[in-house]
């Protein structure tokens, strides 16, 4: 190692977060995190909903030191713990030819991390913050350590930090092939098409206001698995065809077969959670009125218009074939789910704007002056964000976007 014993080398990365449209849940090993079925997600676009990354080395720090939006927290968790080993068992030689600083793989046992986390939308929001966040790390700390190793193989150590975490290692529509070794390292994900496949469809998320705490989904899913027989027939019976089917679906963009089966999924998985004892209720009164109006507007038109998924919580995923659907589709939330009086609409439609122009609403202008069906009331909604299929995990070379100083290693 060098004898200069103050530098600090730092990596910083930008890592997206994902939908799933077959969802996982349930399984089979709780601490190498393998599931009971395959599952399939799109990459949402970073530029919207991300976890940026910054992971430093340096021989000053005396301890592994971790920030989540810019509060400490503990690494000390088991996921935590198995993420940096898997990482650390695989480091390589690294060498700083300009700072004259040489890192050989073995000294990398007795060098700390400082790690610093920032996601670009509210944690508490619900909206699979945790899976943007060990892909990241996971894929920040491969670069900073040269770990030689393809997207797959570190899909499956981001997959024991989180399990939905291996899917947000790559971009476009993503497959979590949930494999049968006892030691799970056949439990990874691959991509099944690139962001650019598929790139006419529009997602919108309605971030629903909800007081209650949600069960989490790694809680959740442990009592599903334990008593939902539903789960097992969704497992063994259901969720293989779907697999095949929506990967059929994705290669030939047929939107009509994959907003049926992303729609049937979503809606199955939370009838296992109604089929769990005690049952689980994630969707709420806001999560059924949304799925009502998608559902009314499909079968007015003969065709799926609009598919919809949820995750562990009230919020909704819609996913539109192309622009002018998702216009139309933009128009009819705003006018069944209104915003509190008085909010601007910059603030209540975020993501790609140029939705909500084309919409014909334009900067403060709000939707007041609508009629709105009586039985719709103001806020239920917290905010809508229009976003699209992204991109995987990059590296952020441009100094300006690392969370920590490169001199003291520590938070900006
Ligand atoms: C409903 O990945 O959060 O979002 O593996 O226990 O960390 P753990 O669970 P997590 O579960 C995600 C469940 C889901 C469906 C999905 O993303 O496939």
């Amino acid at each position: 190692m060098a004898e200069k014993k103050q530098w600090v080398v730092m990596v910083t990365a930008q890592t997206p977060t994902n939908i799933a449209v077959i969802k996982y849940w349930g399984k089979r090993d709780e601490a190498r995190i393998l599931p009971i079925n395959d599952s399939i997600s799109v990459t949402l676009d970073p530029d919207h909903l991300c976890t940026v990354t910054t992971v430093a080395v340096s021989p000053a720090f005396d301890h592994d030191q971790m920030w989540l939006n810019g509060k400490e927290i503990s690494l000390s968790g088991s996921r935590y713990q198995n993420c940096l080993r898997e990482i650390r068992n695989r480091a390589g030689d690294v060498e700083d030819k300009e700072k004259g600083i040489k890192i050989e793989k073995k000294d990398w046992e007795k060098l700390h991390l400082h790690i610093a986390s920032y996601n670009n939308f509210p944690t508490a929001a619900g909206l699979a913050s945790s899976a943007a966040g060990f892909a990241c790390l996971v894929f920040a700390l491969s670069k900073l350590m040269n770990v030689n190793e393809d997207p797959s193989q570190l899909s499956a150590i981001a997959r024991q930090g989180s399990g939905s975490a291996c899917r947000s290692l790559f971009g476009g529509f993503v497959k979590w092939t949930m494999g049968n070794k006892e030691d799970g390292t056949d439990s990874l994900a691959v991509q099944l098409t690139d962001e650019k496949h598929w790139n006419d469809l529009v997602i919108i998320i309605a971030v629903v206001s909800s007081r209650q705490k949600e069960t989490s989904s790694t809680s959740g899913m442990r009592e599903s698995v334990e008593t939902s027989l539903l789960l097992q027939h969704r497992a063994r019976d259901v969720v293989p065809q779907r697999v095949l089917q929506m990967e059929e679906a994705i290669k030939n963009r047929d939107f009509a077969s994959f907003a049926q089966l992303t729609c049937a999924d979503s809606n199955q998985f939370h009838a296992v959670c109604l089929d769990t004892s005690p049952p689980i209720f994630y969707m709420n009164d806001t999560s059924h009125r949304l799925i009502s109006l998608i559902e009314k507007w499909n079968r007015s038109e003969g065709s799926p218009q609009v598919a919809y998924t949820f995750d562990a919580g009230p919020n909704a995923v819609m996913i539109a074939p192309n622009r002018k659907v998702a216009v139309q589709l933009l128009q009819k939330l705003l006018f069944c789910f209104p915003p509190k009086p008085d909010t601007d609409m910059n603030s209540y439609v975020l993501g790609d704007k140029s939705i909500l122009q084309e919409a014909g609403f334009e900067g403060a202008n709000g939707v007041e002056g609508l009629p709105h069906p009586p039985e719709m009331k103001e806020g239920e909604v917290s905010y809508f964000i229009c976003t699209r299929p992204g991109r995987g995990p990059i590296v952020l070379h441009d100094q300006t976007h690392a969370l920590l100083d490169p001199e003291t290693g520590l938070p900006k």
